[in-house]
């Protein structure tokens, strides 16, 4: 069997695991956990019990080559054969020279030789710094080309490791390359061979790709750029990116870098490769990692790191939706290895996969699923805003449930992928009505009749007036779009389940079901409808 590949199918990119379209209902673990095979087995207990199909994994440069030139791949060993017993596939991520834009899973050996592996000088000559957090921060320079050649060789031989054990099962079916790259502190590195770069011009042939690429344009960016293409060669970057030159730089040397380490690992095995991102949250570059897959850097990165496949997002934030749509620009398939664990987790899968076609949706740390809130996950996942739903918890039986049938479902949700005939919405989405020809359906999630306004719902076409929807804290309505038979009626809307494929039908709902079709929870339904 083929491994993992991203195919296009009607113009979408479709992620195929066994020779079938395949969705991540994953999980991404704390950091640590998965340096400890022995730690995860309650946690492949978990993923079991919320029907979790992939877990995104660590693995780590520094218990990858402890020694220099000496490479361990017991733990990656381990992890592979208990993914194996547990029936589920992996991401790994690779956390090389960038960690949440800091080098903290670098080796001993190449964190105690600042001579030969330069870190990045947010302030000239200064190779570390307190951030206005008050949080100590140092990290590696992108303009090292040594530290380039280790951690792309290190990552090569990885996989080649996976290739060796695991080409015929298809156990890992991608991985990140790096963690939330760029550098924080400041807008760009000021080490001598930053210094030198930044005194080059901008690189020939990326004003082109922009010009030619306006789909990846933010407002900002477009504001930006100053476009100059063939007026001047010798264009600097802050001719060329005025307010955004020093993040433009950072971007295409730390993307270029990234592509490097990429580049060397497909050669080996070329699964789907991913970078994440620490989002822009205003503030200026450097607030955020400057040089990071941000939303205004997308095309920097998309042609600086043709190696990288997907530019991916962690979403903390509360305008989800919004990040949603910036990621999905230009083709690029959502992925969101990171989410928070708040009760709109739920909802937000099932809108994602039915609305965006998402390829992978991974709430992080979900070993906590369900549980209260630490302080740092208050401040992460929005506590301070005023909406409720984002300071409770998700429920984690509601996940399960969400999960069994999403997984159910899933062969039929794959090949409708890159179609019109799967469509969703949530309560975060503007656009509330789904479309299909005939019949329209409308989905409104602040009903008087639900316990929750935080919902989400997703359509799939079955034949012109037959569906399967996956509701939650929705309330639906069908409409004829037919001007000759502007009335609607059901004719059957029936509760249920699938297994093996086979419809079990459970209630039959009519009556005062019908007429209000309010669903506070996880349902999945059959539904037939007619116009006259
Ligand atoms: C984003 C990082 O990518 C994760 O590894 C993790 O550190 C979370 N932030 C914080 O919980």
């Amino acid at each position: 069997m083929a491994h993992a590949d991203l195919k296009t199918v009607n113009g979408e990119k479709v992620l195929m695991v066994d020779g079938r379209p395949f969705i991540m209902l994953a999980g991404e673990v704390h950091n640590s956990n998965s340096s400890s095979p022995e730690y995860m087995e309650a946690i492949w207990d978990l993923a079991d019990t919320l029907h979790m199909n992939t877990l995104l994994l660590p693995v780590t440069w520094e218990m990858t080559e402890p020694e220099e030139g000496k490479y361990c791949f017991d733990t990656v060993d381990a992890l592979i054969g208990q993914a194996r017993q547990h029936h589920k596939k992996i991401a790994f991520l690779w956390f090389g020279a960038w960690k949440n834009a800091a080098c903290m899973y670098a080796p001993e050996w190449v964190k105690t030789d600042t001579e030969r592996f330069l870190r990045a000088e947010g302030t000239k000559g200064k190779k570390g710094t307190v951030l206005p957090s008050g949080m100590p921060y140092t990290t590696l320079s992108a303009f090292c080309e040594e530290t380039k050649r280790k951690d792309a060789q290190a990552f090569a031989l990885l996989l080649s490791h996976i290739r060796e054990m695991d080409e015929k099962e298809s156990t890992v079916i991608a991985v990140q390359v790096e963690n939330e790259t760029g550098l924080l502190g400041s807008g760009r590195d000021h080490c001598d061979a930053a210094d030198r770069a930044f005194e080059k011009p901008v690189p020939e042939g990326l004003q082109a790709y922009l010009q030619s690429h306006p789909e990846y344009l933010t407002d900002a960016f477009r504001k930006a750029w100053n476009k100059k293409e063939g007026e001047n060669r010798e264009a600097s970057w802050s001719d060329v990116f005025g307010s955004m030159a020093e993040e433009a730089f950072m971007a295409y040397y730390t993307a270029s870098y990234v592509n490097a380490v990429a580049e060397a690992g497909k050669k080996e095995y070329p699964l789907p490769m991913t970078v994440n991102c620490w989002l822009d949250q205003g503030g200026g570059a450097g607030a955020f990692p400057s040089g990071g897959p941000t939303a205004n850097m997308f095309p920097i990165w998309k042609f600086a790191a043709p190696s990288i496949d997907i530019l991916c997002p962690d979403i903390y934030v509360p305008y989800f939706a919004e990040v949603c749509r910036q990621y999905t620009r230009g083709g690029n398939p959502l992925y969101i290895p990171e989410c928070a664990v708040h009760s709109y987790a739920g909802p937000r899968e099932i809108f994602v996969i039915g609305h965006h076609h998402a390829l992978c949706y991974a709430p992080f740390g979900f070993e906590e699923i369900g549980r209260p809130f630490n302080a740092v996950q208050g401040m992460l996942f929005g506590m301070d805003t005023s909406d409720p739903a984002l300071k409770t918890p998700q429920d984690a039986e509601q996940y399960a449930k969400i999960n069994s049938y999403l997984e159910s479902i899933l062969p039929q949700l794959g090949e409708a992928y890159g179609t019109s005939r799967l469509q969703g919405t949530s309560s975060e989405c503007s656009e509330k009505t789904m479309h299909f020809g005939t019949f329209d359906f409308e989905a409104a999630f602040d009903s008087p009749f639900l316990k929750h306004h935080n919902g989400a719902c997703l359509m799939l076409q079955k034949s012109e007036n037959e569906f399967l929807a996956l509701v939650l804290g929705c309330r639906l309505s069908a409409v004829s779009t037919d001007p000759e038979r502007p009335s609607t009626e059901y004719l059957l809307v029936e509760e249920g389940t699938y297994q093996n494929g086979i419809w079990h039908p459970g209630r039959r709902l009519n009556g005062d079901e019908t007429s209000i079709m309010c669903f506070d929870d996880p349902t999945l339904l059959q539904i037939r409808v007619h116009a006259f």
